[in-house]
């Protein structure tokens, strides 16, 4: 084969065949097709795009570069969850252990954030001690019997590693907004993480990859296609990202939330997520439960008792107190009335300005640092009350937060359209 070849066919919108399939992908992860070939490549399948036929054997080449774990030795149903991404996005932290309380283990091999969404292991990582990166071995002794049943951990570079490298390429390229790569980036490393049963979390709206509804079904049905064609019982769900979830935006702020709601509490909005998820998750894995008894099990301290093992056997310490930002900015509304907008990108990209993420692989993410909101669409606000408190360690990056906040909040008269429609979204 030759590149050049492969990457003319894409060109001139002809299907790949199975074959040139396998053979550039795999040889682009050792070296042989070189980045300027494989950034040719990604274009050309991003404007000419790809059949369904061929982007179950890219996912399929993807995942054939590196190792697949194996849970069939644990003797329980496995599921996991994925979301494609958003800003206050801490379901996973609650989800976890509230699944596994109900007999299913789940592998929730994360990855860290870039840009304006959060990272599951960034966010965890403000718990003291605590520890993402865990051995094979310990991830299946967390998840048999004995063990807490769930375990969030680094994924390790072993899976899909030719989507590592082609993931780095597409963000410097301009070829990230394409349904056919996203849909195998996601389901190669899914599919290689051996999970039996998938739930994916398909985030619409400004703080997510999807803006548009139309996209999002798209991106939606074809990993849920490339899912169960694998064998993994996948599911989708299109949920909102238009403003953030819950009322924080940061590492330890997420992180204080999420105890909140495993302790049976928390904002509405994320104990619903967290239990609609968790019907998915466990009715795919063949144990179905009602969100009755799902909410029990945050009520009585089930799911809070899965936690603690879980970050226990992790090194972290399920007491000690979270770091707290030693400075705060208060934003307070400036009229009265119904606050109609609280935009998630903006939000999401005052929390990465404050510290909370990072702009390359490589930098360091504060744990203190982030956006607490006081109020959510739909609610009354009055003049001079907090609605946004910003947390940092370092002072200097408030202006700069506060900037990219401008426009991120509208306030509506009580009674005006504008506020009857927050209103009605919001119940
Ligand atoms: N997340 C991924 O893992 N891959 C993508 O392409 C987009 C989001």
């Amino acid at each position: 084969f030759d590149a050049v070849d492969v990457i003319a066919a894409k060109r001139d919108r002809q299907r790949l065949t199975d074959a040139q399939i396998d053979w550039v992908v795999d040889a682009y992860t050792r070296g042989i097709v070189a980045e300027e070939q494989m950034s040719a490549l990604a274009m050309a399948i991003y404007l000419n795009g790809m059949q369904p036929q061929e982007i179950a054997r890219w996912t399929d080449a993807m995942i054939r570069t590196g190792e697949r774990m194996d849970f069939s030795g644990i003797g329980r149903p496995t599921a996991d969850k994925h979301s494609t991404g958003g800003v206050g996005d801490k379901i996973t932290l609650p989800l976890a252990p509230l699944v596994a309380v109900f007999g299913v283990s789940v592998p929730q091999l994360s990855g860290r954030g870039l840009g304006h969404t959060g990272g599951t292991l960034d966010k965890l990582e403000s718990i003291p001690g605590w520890r993402a990166r865990l051995s094979n071995d310990e991830i299946l002794d967390m998840l048999r019997e004995g063990g807490p049943g769930a375990v969030i951990c680094a994924a390790g570079s072993g899976l899909a590693p030719a989507d590592k490298k082609l993931y780095a390429l597409r963000d410097i390229t301009g070829t990230v907004s394409c349904v056919p790569l996203i849909a195998s980036s996601i389901m190669s490393k899914k599919i290689a993480e051996g999970t039996g049963a998938l739930v994916l979390d398909v985030k619409v709206g400004s703080g997510a990859f999807m803006r548009e509804m139309s996209m999002a079904r798209e991106l939606a049905e074809t990993m849920v296609t490339l899912g169960k064609e694998a064998g993994v019982a996948t599911r989708a769900l299109l949920t909102d990202m238009s403003t953030p979830l819950g009322l924080t935006a940061g590492n330890a702020l997420e992180v204080r939330e999420s105890l909140e709601v495993l302790a049976g509490g928390g904002p509405d909005d994320v104990v619903a997520l967290t239990l609609a998820l968790a019907v998915e998750m466990l009715d795919a894995a063949g144990r179905p439960t009602s969100e009755d008894e799902l909410r029990a099990a945050l009520a009585d301290g089930r799911a809070m008792d899965v936690w603690r093992e879980m970050i226990r056997r992790q090194d972290g310490d399920p007491d000690a107190p979270l770091p707290v930002a030693p400075e705060t900015e208060v934003i307070t509304a400036t009229e009265d009335g119904v606050l109609t907008e609280l935009d998630a990108l903006k939000v999401g990209v005052a929390a990465w300005r404050l510290g909370a993420g990072r702009a390359r692989k490589e930098d360091p993410v504060q744990a203190v640092a982030g956006v607490e909101m006081h109020a959510k669409p739909g609610e009354a606000v009055v003049t001079g009350q907090p609605l946004l408190t910003l947390h940092t360690a370092t002072p200097e990056r408030f202006a700069r937060a506060v900037e990219a906040l401008e426009g991120a909040v509208a306030v509506s008269p009580a009674g005006s359209p504008e506020a009857a429609a927050a209103v009605a979204r919001r119940e």
